[in-house]
């Protein structure tokens, strides 16, 4: 299994959804959720499927450009948002909206927009720790963050290494889980995926 795939289920699990069929809006187990880094959409599809309101952040406007066009608000029955801004602005576009301490899930695909002009800008490990930290904060009791660290391209390793420190930091109301790809080396990607717990 891809680690993408994998995220999708661990959240899917953590929500009891049945990945296999889409809600309605009525039995929607995610209220608020965040795609912090939304590249393609395909991690902004999965969660309007089975959230009441989105959050979509990117800094590219290709990014919010291919997201809005894979997603259709009408047939998914969520209300979403284009943020075009880093992810280190999480905690202030969250505290605008009212609604801290209320997101279910936060999602981030690290790296850069594959098939892009602009393969080189990547996340980077200081804004990546800022908005970890800023996520952890708004997150609901039982709320999760999935991060899918790329170790291959530059800086990747080191970005992985920045957010594996900043979550050894985290305290005991925090669950925090790694999955290797298959076959892992050290410049194979890893899943993060942390669950607030109390
Ligand atoms: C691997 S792609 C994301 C893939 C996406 N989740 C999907 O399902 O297709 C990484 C994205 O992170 C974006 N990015 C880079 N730095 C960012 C930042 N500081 N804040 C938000 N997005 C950022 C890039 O523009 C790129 O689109």
């Amino acid at each position: 299994m891809n680690l993408t795939q994998l995220a999708h289920d661990l959240i899917s699990e953590n929500f009891n959804i049945d990945s296999s069929s889409q809600s309605n809006n009525v039995s929607k187990k995610i209220t608020y959720a965040i795609d912090a880094t939304c590249g393609n959409g395909n991690d902004s599809l999965f969660l309007a499927e089975h959230s009441k309101y989105l959050l979509c952040f990117d800094i590219q406007a290709e990014a919010t450009k291919r997201t809005q066009a894979l997603l259709a608000p009408e047939s998914l029955g969520c209300s979403i948002e284009y943020l075009e801004m880093g992810h280190e602005n999480i905690l202030e576009q969250v505290t605008a909206r009212q609604i801290n301490s209320q997101i279910d899930v936060v999602m981030f695909n690290l790296g850069f927009l594959p098939k892009s002009d602009h393969q080189h800008i990547t996340t980077s490990q200081t804004s990546t720790v800022q908005a970890l930290q800023q996520s952890m904060q708004c997150l609901s009791n039982n709320g999760v963050i999935s991060l899918l660290c790329y170790r291959g391209h530059d800086g990747g390793a080191e970005e992985f290494d920045a957010v594996n420190a900043s979550l050894k930091q985290t305290g005991d109301d925090w669950q925090i889980q790694q999955f290797d790809s298959a076959k892992a080396t050290d410049t194979t990607p890893v899943l993060l995926f942390v669950k607030r717990t109390a």
